[in-house]
């Protein structure tokens, strides 16, 4: 009975949203869903609430997840398998969350890589220490034709008190995409405060949820209620763009 009324409450909860562009759903293949029990918790929740575009951004960061287009293809197959019965009209496709070093660089080279649509490309860096080199990187992807679009600005914490610094990445011509999650403060209030002040600018193209866990859905719902998602109502988000294309 409980969940009932949960569920019924997030009932279209992101329908304004329509496609999510960067969530760890894909089953075992990084530190998102486990296995096909938590991918499906994760996709009855977002259907319920009216997502009906999803783009699985599983991690590829050579130290830690040895992704390749190969493993990623293999875990939307078996994802895909079961919810295309389940959920017809949900459409579900498969890209990356690169984390910008070397390696990275070197997939830039042979052209290996999985973009979220066209030439948009969603990279990360460290969430705690500076690399300095991250600018260079964002400036060899658009030379190199691609679309930088960086996922969560508001969670660096080497960024947190050089707020110049937004200015400098956001000037390179990237995308800034924040997480729902941070709306809905599940990282505490300084990812909270930034992702607002990101909002208040104007700076913010693309919005993600970044769910690894069913159990964070709960920021997704003080996301939708808090006044700085409800601006983002008329903004032109890269959501919407990819949604109609
Ligand atoms: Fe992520």
């Amino acid at each position: 009975m409980i969940s009932t009324i949960i569920e019924t409450a997030n009932s279209g909860i992101l329908s304004s949203l329509g496609l999510d562009l960067h969530m760890h759903v894909l089953p075992g293949i990084d530190d998102g869903a486990q296995n096909m029990q938590d991918s499906l918790s994760l996709i009855d929740s977002h259907y319920r609430a009216g997502i009906r575009t999803i783009i699985a951004t599983p991690h590829i960061r050579i130290d830690f997840f040895k992704n390749s287009r190969e493993s990623i293809h293999n875990a939307w197959m078996e994802l895909t398998n079961v919810t295309k019965e389940q959920y017809p009209d949900l459409e579900i496709k498969y890209a990356a969350e690169y984390f910008a070093d070397d390696y990275f660089l070197t997939l830039l080279q042979k052209r290996e890589i999985l973009p979220i649509s066209g030439n948009y490309v969603l990279v990360e860096t460290s969430l705690r220490h500076d690399q300095p080199y991250f600018k260079d990187i964002l400036k060899e992807m658009i030379l190199q034709g691609y679309q930088p679009v960086v996922a969560h600005p508001e969670r660096y914490q080497a960024w947190h008190n050089k707020p110049e610094h937004y200015a400098e990445i956001y000037e390179l011509g990237v995308i800034f995409q924040i997480n729902l999650l941070s709306i809905g403060g599940a990282y505490g209030p300084t990812e909270q405060i930034t992702a607002e002040r990101l909002i208040q600018q104007g700076w913010i193209g693309a919005l993600g949820s970044d769910l690894h866990r069913v159990s964070q859905y709960k920021y997704i719902k003080e996301a939708v209620e808090n006044p700085y998602f409800k601006s983002l109502k008329d903004a032109k988000l890269l959501n919407h763009t990819l949604q109609s294309d």
